[in-house]
């Protein structure tokens, strides 16, 4: 039964090479995203996580003019800066990206509500952000998309909420970029199972 679902999980890999070559349309896409963050699992079901999808011109602004502009604010030397660019680049070169972000006024009231956890539930925002991440990431993947996971949110996000008017308790965790993949992913090396699951008693 659960053959098809690792055989997803096994198939979602990171793909850099991405165009903007059509896949799905935009519509159906957004319902994809919808549908992987609405059935990710969170703590006490607080349902903290929120997305922005960026099309067309917006996800173009965002690799090709906001993270250079916040990269270029923190990094001291033109090289450097050079070379992250050239990733920028790379990746509005894609076709779009979904921004995931989670909501701190819903961590807040969760730990005025459940006190006894209060000082868990930032962790666990940021597993369910991972969840709901690791979802829409497998789900793009079988519609036929390459993605990759970045992190540029701790520059960018106060530029992104103010853009698209955003709650200002919006926090940017991660960004998944996603087009018609142009190449494959690199060989992936793996650590012996039993290094990793160990198992005790029997059924
Ligand atoms: C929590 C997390 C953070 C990651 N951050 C980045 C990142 O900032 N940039 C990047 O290119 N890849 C990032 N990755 C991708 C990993 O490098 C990649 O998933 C790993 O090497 C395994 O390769 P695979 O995705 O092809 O299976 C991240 C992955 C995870 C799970």
């Amino acid at each position: 039964m659960s053959s098809a679902f690792i055989s997803a999980i096994a198939a979602r890999r990171s793909i850099y090479p991405l165009s903007k070559k059509a896949i799905l349309s935009d519509a159906k896409l957004t319902t994809v995203i919808q549908e992987a963050v609405k059935h990710a699992p969170s703590s006490f079901n607080m349902m903290s996580s929120r997305v922005v999808i960026l099309f067309g011109a917006e996800h173009d602004a965002y690799w090709n003019d906001i993270v250079p502009g916040e990269l270029k604010k923190v990094v001291p030397d033109e090289e450097t800066f050079a070379k992250g660019v050239e990733r920028t680049k790379m990746f509005g070169a894609a076709a779009g990206t979904v921004l995931f972000f989670e909501d701190g006024k819903v961590i807040k009231g969760m730990q005025e509500n459940v006190a006894l956890y209060a000082d868990r539930f930032p962790q666990w925002s940021e597993h369910g952000s991972g969840m709901a991440q690791i979802y829409a990431w497998t789900a793009l993947e079988l519609e036929g998309y390459g993605a990759n996971l970045q992190h540029y949110g701790n520059l960018t996000g106060p530029a992104v909420t103010k853009k698209y008017g955003l709650p200002d308790t919006y926090s940017l965790k991660a960004e998944l970029v996603f087009g018609h993949p142009e190449g494959s992913a690199k060989e992936k090396p793996f650590l012996p199972d039993a290094e990793r699951v160990k198992t005790f008693g029997s059924s």
